[in-house]
């Protein structure tokens, strides 16, 4: 690779990013929905937060807003086609769990549903929102994480050897590749 470099304007170029699956809605009136979001950080350790930009016209900003609470679900690379259409259709007409034949289960701290097929899910508290410009920043706290037992390996670690997850690069979806290190490989003896 070259190291001679181009300027481009200033833009929203991070990559990758992941591509989570909101689960929102199912209390105060509201159906299950399901917004896919690629700004989407984990920003605190303790206590743990997650932070996700939703722009105001979402019909999930409507929800998450009122109810409060949103499940964060990360999804396998297979499910990348269910991804891009719960990120270009709205559920203010459309139920997105039927369509995508996902399977919406009740958090267990949070009303909000949860996607029975994704590997990963935190269940999210809303603590803060705020207003940036485009997007509206709801920082959360992650009250519950659910994991699949099938991803747990034999030292109670979680393992996505065996199924890819999917990120998203300007634009495209990625299967992620193959491990390459762990926590601290580098200065490992
Ligand atoms: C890969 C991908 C990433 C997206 N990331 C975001 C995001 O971070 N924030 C956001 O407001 N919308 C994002 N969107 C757009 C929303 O998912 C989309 O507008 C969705 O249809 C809103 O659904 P709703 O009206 O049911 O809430 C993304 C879409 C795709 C395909």
């Amino acid at each position: 690779m070259t190291t001679e470099k181009i300027s481009w304007s200033p833009s929203t170029q991070l990559a990758p990013v992941p591509a989570v699956l909101l689960g929102c809605g199912k209390s105060k009136g509201y159906d299950a929905n399901l917004i896919t979001v690629a700004w989407c950080g984990i920003i605190n350790s303790e206590p743990p937060m997650l932070s996700v930009s939703i722009r105001k016209e979402r019909y999930s900003h409507t929800i998450i807003s009122d109810t409060g609470e949103f499940s964060c679900n990360v999804p396998l690379a297979e499910h990348a086609r269910e991804v891009d259409y719960c990120g270009v259709v709205s559920g203010r007409k459309i139920n997105k769990f039927k369509t995508c034949n996902f399977t919406a289960l009740e958090g267990e701290k949070i009303k909000a549903p949860t996607i029975a097929e994704c590997p990963l899910t935190l269940e999210c508290k809303v603590a803060k929102i705020i207003e940036l410009g485009t997007h509206d920043l709801f920082l959360a706290d992650i009250v519950n994480v659910r994991v699949s037992k099938d991803f747990i390996d034999g030292n109670g670690h979680f393992n996505f050897d065996k199924k890819g997850l999917l990120a998203y690069c300007h634009g495209a979806y990625y299967n992620l590749g193959e491990k390459i290190g762990t926590f601290g490989f580098s200065v490992k003896k």
